[in-house]
């Protein structure tokens, strides 16, 4: 650990009030955190763990408003199931608290306060849509109108979701209120900016000082400030009543920007633990401030809160920023709207008492350096081949043994041999290992190396295979008894981080009170003639079914998806030129036949007009051979030459796929129009 530092503040993202944890979060930020955290402690560091909920921004309240309640309310209830689930998962905040409590406001609207009087903000007008009967500036999602690109008649005053542009509330075609339906005005409104382009070469200084920061972090906070214009003033205050309202005159209506508030949560949350010394922790050069985050919290953590702080002067800057990548989940990425994530909540319903496995599987599969992908296969993996097949196995023959040959009594080791002491020697060499991999936050590599530890104990066993010795050289047995009980024991203290619940339970088993991480480097913590507890299994095995069980879940969303889904997003614009490059005829299909060992390809031959082809289509799985013979279809006639399972296929038919992937021909509506007519 780097001696520099006398303490550590780590912080976690507040997570927004508005939706349950699922696993993308517990990957993303509070797994890491919360293993860096446990390490620490382990070693005696001092460390406060800090969190608290989201409870500001705008769509807080567009999700009151879509179920006709407070902002509140919602926070209220989203406070406390996020706050549960990530005790549940063993997440050892110490303190969780929330950005509506009051000290938080105090804090918030305070630090505000100095910046505004150390003259750092400037003040602009700009022209923002307002709602004459609602009688409120409009925060851009709630504001919609007709997309200028797409035709979009819902989209968002900062995006259109059908084309995916980005857009400026001023852009919308015909723009409505959604508070009252009504035409918004342009109206002018006072604004107080933090001027980054100012800021600039002071926030350069300080990331480039901060080279050794991961690559996916440093690598985007460069290209913040190197590309285009570089860094922009960016307004810090916004005309909406839910949130820390601005403290200064003239600022009636107007709240702090989320993220303005957000982040000194971590200050305001600190205070709420430690009233008396919080100070120690934020304003001490012998302080070291860590802030986990997922990736698109970066900016925000490297570049606006640094800024804020550097200009308020008080407060000692971020030393680290360790983000992550983001998590998908078997393919897709993670979507609250659509369902497709595994909740916490749900999987502790399913997996009664098994987070460590999530925990484990989590952190093997970190995305730590790229986007990762959780699969539930994988997961049953993990669990029957690494928790089950060698933690497990070998605690469970440890235990089994010592419970049959000396009736749960630790055994004395008398003379170790060669063997004995290489394995002894590696499981000193253990935490060294495990401790550096922390330190530089490569939580799967740090995991790895502690299941090596299980690895080296099952190893072990298996070549001085005890069960069979105890016939012929009990003394010798006794040894390798010992031996794999301090190899257990250190295992417990080293599981500590990332499996907590795990640790706690094998410390039980060995009726042992937990140890710290300096007991693992030595090899002597169980002693002989100490009695352990009556064994009892770590893991059990997931089966096939359990895991059909979730696969069948997540093809339901699917599913559902499907029916409630709207068409395809439109493609980004082409010429005409580009379009009539295409040949496309009226053509008839005039025999048809499965492409054998397939079941999604037909071969079928086209009448051109002009000639007579072959083309083959991937319209199995929607239409018989025999029924589409005599068809009038639009054929593609220019297409190049493709071969598909050895044929050659000339052409393409043009076909109408709805949002459930159903196929449809899209043939002319006068059926005696003539073959080789062109479509145009
Ligand atoms: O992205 C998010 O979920 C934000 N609520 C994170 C805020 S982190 C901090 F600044 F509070
Ligand atoms: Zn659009």
């Amino acid at each position: 650990m780097n001696s520099k530092f006398k303490r550590t503040l780590v912080t976690a993202a507040l997570p927004y009030a508005n939706g349950p944890v699922h696993i993308g979060h517990l990957a993303g930020c509070y797994l890491p955190a919360d293993i860096y955290v446990r390490y620490l402690r382990s070693i005696g560091h001092d460390v406060k763990f800090i969190c608290g909920s989201d409870e500001h921004g705008v769509p807080i309240t567009i999700k009151a408003k879509k179920e006709h309640t407070t902002p509140q309310a919602i926070v209220d209830k989203y406070h406390n199931i996020m706050g549960n689930a990530f005790k549940d998962f063993g997440i050892s905040f110490d303190v969780y608290s929330r950005t509506s409590a009051k000290i938080h406001h105090q804090t918030a609207s305070d630090f505000f306060k100095v910046l505004y009087d150390k003259n750092v903000f400037t003040e602009e007008v700009t022209e923002q849509y307002y709602d004459e009967t609602a009688k409120q500036f409009l925060a851009d999602r709630y504001i919609v109108g007709t997309c200028p690109k797409c035709a979009n008649p819902n989209a968002y005053g900062d995006q259109c979701e059908r084309c995916g542009s980005t857009l400026n509330a001023t852009d919308l075609i015909d723009p409505k209120s959604t508070l009252s339906g009504s035409k918004p005005v342009l109206k002018q409104t006072k604004n107080w900016f933090l001027p980054l382009d100012k800021l600039q070469p002071k926030i350069k200084a300080y990331i480039e000082k901060h080279a050794d920061w991961k690559s996916n972090v440093y690598g985007q906070c460069k290209s913040w400030m190197d590309s285009g214009d570089g860094l922009q003033p960016r307004a810090m205050t916004r005309d909406l009543d839910w949130g820390v309202p601005v403290p200064v005159k003239d600022a009636d209506g107007k709240v702090l920007y989320v993220w303005f508030d957000a982040p000194i949560g971590y200050i305001s949350a600190t205070k709420e633990l430690l009233p008396n010394n919080w100070e120690d922790y934020w304003k001490k050069e012998e302080s070291r401030l860590i802030h986990f985050i997922g990736k698109d919290n970066i900016v925000f953590h490297c570049i606006i809160f640094p800024a804020m702080l550097m200009e308020h002067g008080e407060f000692i800057l971020p030393d680290n920023v360790p983000a992550n990548e983001f998590l998908n989940l078997e393919g897709d990425k993670i979507s609250t709207s659509r369902n497709w994530a595994v909740w916490l909540h749900e999987y502790l319903e399913d997996f009664k008492n098994m987070q460590d496995v999530l925990r484990y599987t989590l952190c093997s599969n970190a995305p730590e350096t790229k986007d990762n992908d959780f699969t539930w296969k994988d997961f049953q993996t993990k669990n029957n081949s690494e928790l089950v097949a060698i933690f497990g196995n070998f605690i469970n023959r440890t235990l089994v043994l010592t419970h049959k040959f000396y009736e749960g009594k630790v055994p004395e080791a008398t003379t170790y041999n060669k063997e004995d002491l290489l394995v002894l020697e590696e499981l000193a060499a253990a935490p060294a290992k495990i401790s550096k991999a922390i330190e530089q936050f490569k939580f799967r590599e740090a995991v790895s190396e502690w299941m090596n530890v299980a690895r080296l104990g099952n190893k072990y066993l298996a070549e001085t295979e005890p069960w069979k010795l105890i016939k012929t050289d009990e003394q010798r047995v006794k040894t390798i008894m010992n031996v794999a009980l301090q190899i257990s024991c250190n295992l417990a203290i080293l599981a500590e981080p990332f499996l907590p619940f795990t640790s706690k339970k094998l410390f039980d088993l060995l009726n042992i009170k937990p140890l710290r991480w300096a007991a693992a480097s030595q090899t002597s913590n169980v002693a002989h003639g100490h009695k352990i507890n009556k064994d009892e299994l770590l893991f059990s095995k997931v089966e096939d079914e359990q895991i059909q069980v979730q696969l069948d879940r997540l093809q339901k969303s699917k599913e559902d998806n499907l029916v409630n889904a709207g068409p395809a997003e439109f493609k980004t614009e082409t010429t005409f030129d580009d379009f009539s490059k295409m040949d496309i005829r009226i053509a008839t299909i005039v025999a048809a036949e499965a492409v054998p060992k397939t079941d999604k390809l037909l071969k079928l031959t086209v009448d051109t007009g002009i000639d007579t082809r072959t083309v083959v289509s991937g319209i199995a799985a929607f239409f018989k051979p025999e029924d589409i013979i005599g068809h009038k279809v639009c054929l593609l006639v220019n297409l190049a030459p493709r071969k598909i399972k050895g044929i050659e296929s000339r052409g393409m038919i043009l076909m109408a796929e709805n949002a459930k992937g159903e196929l449809s021909f899209v043939s002319p509506t006068k059926n005696d129009i003539e073959n080789g007519s062109v479509v145009k």
